[in-house]
């Protein structure tokens, strides 16, 4: 195993009963507090995809905010966000995705990604894989490819991948 995985997951806090009980929720800002742990992080992931001919990393807020600019300038590529409704000033196409209670709504700019773009969507963590699904619908309508999943964090037991319709996942860290 590479020995950069374990200090990166030593340094991801885990807060019981966060936002409501029951709930484990994985905190990465304690990762971002340690900046040998932050770089390990991005090189990993710039490791994997410098030469997968990746044109476009697509970030889904929140934190895929974080992790995806800093590999996106390192492969020598655009970042294009994935928002939450209402936040994009543009053009925007939208997607619903459900959650565990009710529905929300991921947001793209119009143009931003092109046909033929070869994407790599970001995020810090995947549970059921329902967010990680929309991105990969809203960037096949747009003509793009999608090459693969990348996240810091999986919670296995959900089975996120499954959502994912056969679109590869990346993860560096699956939670106990
Ligand atoms: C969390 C996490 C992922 C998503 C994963 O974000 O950051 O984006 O849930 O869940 P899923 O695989 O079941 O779809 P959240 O929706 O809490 O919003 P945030 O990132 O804006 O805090
Ligand atoms: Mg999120």
């Amino acid at each position: 195993e590479d020995p950069r995985l374990p200090r990166i997951a030593s340094t991801i806090r885990v807060i019981p009963d966060f936002p409501k009980p029951g709930i484990m929720f994985q905190d990465i800002t304690t990762l971002l507090l340690d900046h040998e742990a932050f770089r390990h992080t991005i090189d990993m992931f710039v490791e994997r995809y410098r030469d997968k001919r990746i044109t476009v990393v697509a970030g889904i807020e929140a934190r895929g905010f974080i992790f995806g600019p800093p590999i996106a300038l390192a492969i020598g590529c655009k970042f294009v966000p994935m928002r939450k409704p209402k936040k994009l000033p543009g053009e925007v196409i939208s997607e619903e995705y459900s959650l565990e209670y009710g529905t929300d709504i991921m947001e793209m700019h119009v143009g931003a990604v092109q046909p033929g773009d070869r994407a790599l969507v970001i995020d810090d963590l995947i549970a059921t894989g329902g967010t990680l699904a929309a991105a990969i619908r809203l960037l096949e309508r747009v003509g793009a490819e999608v090459v693969e999943c990348a996240c810091v964090i999986e919670l296995p037991e959900l089975q996120g991948y499954q959502r994912l319709g056969g679109k590869p996942l990346f993860v560096l860290v699956k939670a106990a």
